[in-house]
């Protein structure tokens, strides 16, 4: 299996030099788990949230979305089990006071896997096995939880404290009813949404890996309480290979439902279709010790990253237990009325996918990230649908203030239709260079033929083969080839 080809901190330096993320504040010295996206970074984030919202929104007859407040009231922590239970493992340096993420350390240090770990068997292994303070060398103490969730205060009021919050999750819970009623859904049913999450992370880490500040796109699915075995897609994805890692390899036996069966390939499906190898990607099931607190069972997808096989998505059987809780806390009445039995049930949500933006961001840089050494420079193969600019324009020359405005009429032309850039500055190698380490899908080249004949020539990122072609087709030509059509059938080689 092909290794990710840059360490995580080289794919950092990368994602800086070219425009893509940046440390976020970096004029005062940044701050730990922060990044801020530059002017490709932006660009590429836009279109990953727009084709997961495409694919799994907008296509679907069965899911809906919303876009719910960030602080909202902070009794739906309390109900959603936040307040009490989402908890890392913190040991701190009785020395110098610095703190660590408990289960990464060991895992630093020992290289053993501490899924499931208690805290006394994690204290257990940082004494046993000696383990310092990696600052200070100083002695560790013991091992303790930690909540994740950052407090704000509301209006001016002392005492009114309130939470951001941690998952886009618990809002579809507690606008469940409004929007299955105004929706008019019938089971089985999805609620989307994608938006910011906010988690105090102990130990911030793996560049956009690990982060406080992110963004998720999640679905609930919700089912009949009764018919949680029932897929009605799973025709779909039948034939579908996946690289299954289960509990009952890991552990201890258990199946996994047709429906999180049906969510999990069609998560891997739209990574592959979107450019990513289906090679550095594998299921891997959470043994007992490992569910959150609200999970009955949960399958993450995971992917290959340069250090190590981790966790990129996490698809959880959450039962009925948020909707339990909220009816619970909120005293309001969140049962459904099943036609059926003529009775009141509370949905399941068999399959939670829940997928952060940034990790799906790093996902698709590694995959696309090439150095071609005839080329002598990066090539950023990422798919059409992801280029943070499609189409890059240049005059051949730049002294030659006719062959420029002609190049700037259709680069005015083609920006109505795509994110297009204009570069004038540099030797034309050097200017495909940097669009090939930008990921610009392809470049429009105008020339002193351009201003006789009305033709330009396109050029693709991927093979480098050119083509001349009349600018009144330049349209056309450029959609189809930007929808997988060969460059070569669409118009006359050159050179
Ligand atoms: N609603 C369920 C939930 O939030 P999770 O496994 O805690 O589940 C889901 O998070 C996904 O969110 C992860 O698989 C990951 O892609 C992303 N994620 C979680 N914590 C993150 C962090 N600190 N930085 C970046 N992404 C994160």
């Amino acid at each position: 299996m092909d290794k990710p080809k840059l360490t995580i901190d080289e794919m950092a330096v990368f994602c800086k030099r070219k425009g893509f993320v940046y440390p976020s504040a970096e004029i005062y010295g940044g701050i730990a788990g922060f990044y801020d996206f530059g002017h490709l970074g932006v660009e590429l984030k836009n279109n990953i949230k727009k084709e997961w919202w495409k694919t799994f929104v907008q296509q679907r007859d069965d899911v809906v979305g919303i876009d719910g407040s960030i602080i909202t009231n902070p009794m739906i922590w309390k109900a959603s089990g936040h307040v009490a239970g989402f908890t890392d493992v913190l040991v701190d340096c009785q020395k110098c006071n610095s703190r660590f993420r408990a289960d990464t350390l060991i895992e630093d240090k020992l290289k053993i896997p501490t899924a499931g770990m208690t805290m006394e068997g994690l204290s257990a292994e940082i004494k046993e096995h000696k383990i310092k303070c990696p600052k200070c060398s100083g002695n560790l103490g013991d091992v303790k939880k930690f909540n994740l969730m950052f407090t704000t205060s509301i209006g001016p009021v002392q005492g009114s404290a309130a939470y951001l919050r941690p998952e886009t999750a618990q809002l579809i819970f507690a606008d469940f009813r409004l929007v299955q009623e105004n929706a008019r859904l019938k089971l089985p049913f999805g609620i989307a949404q994608i938006g910011k999450a906010f988690r105090n992370e102990i130990s911030p880490r793996e560049f956009l890996f690990r982060m406080r500040e992110f963004e998720q796109m999640e679905i609930e699915y919700f089912v009949h309480p009764e018919k949680q075995d029932e897929c009605p897609f799973i025709e779909d994805v039948i034939d579908y290979e996946l690289n299954v890692l289960s509990a009952e390899m890991q552990k201890n036996k258990k199946n996994m439902e047709k429906l999180h069966a049906y969510w999990l390939a069609s998560m891997h499906k739209w990574f592959v279709e979107l450019g990513a190898s289906p090679e550095h990607f594998r299921i891997r099931q959470h043994v007992k010790d490992e569910l959150s607190h609200y999970a009955l069972d949960t399958w993450d997808l995971e992917y290959e990253f340069p250090f190590g096989w981790k966790e990129l998505q996490g698809l959880s059987n959450r039962t009925d237990f948020d909707l339990k809780q909220h009816m619970e806390h909120s005293k309001t009445d969140l049962s459904l009325f099943d036609e059926e039995t003529k009775k009141k049930i509370i949905p399941h949500v068999i399959c939670e996918p829940s997928q952060g933006v940034e990790r799906a961001f790093l996902v698709f840089m590694f995959d696309a990230y090439n150095y071609d050494k005839s080329r002598e420079n990066v090539v950023l193969k990422l798919h059409p649908k992801l280029s943070p600019i499609k189409i890059g324009v240049f005059p051949l020359v730049s002294n030659k203030a006719d062959v420029v405005k002609k190049a700037r009429g259709v680069y005015d032309e083609l920006k109505q239709h795509w994110a297009c850039t204009f570069d004038l500055s540099g030797s034309i190698g050097r200017r495909y260079a940097r669009a090939d380490e930008t990921g610009i899908y392809a470049t429009v080249t105008i020339d002193f033929d351009t201003l006789e004949d009305d033709s330009v020539t396109i050029r693709s990122r991927d093979t480098m083969e050119q083509i001349r072609v009349k600018i009144s087709e330049l349209k056309d030509v450029l959609s189809k080839f930007m929808e997988g059509e060969k460059l070569g059938k669409m118009g006359k080689g050159v050179g």
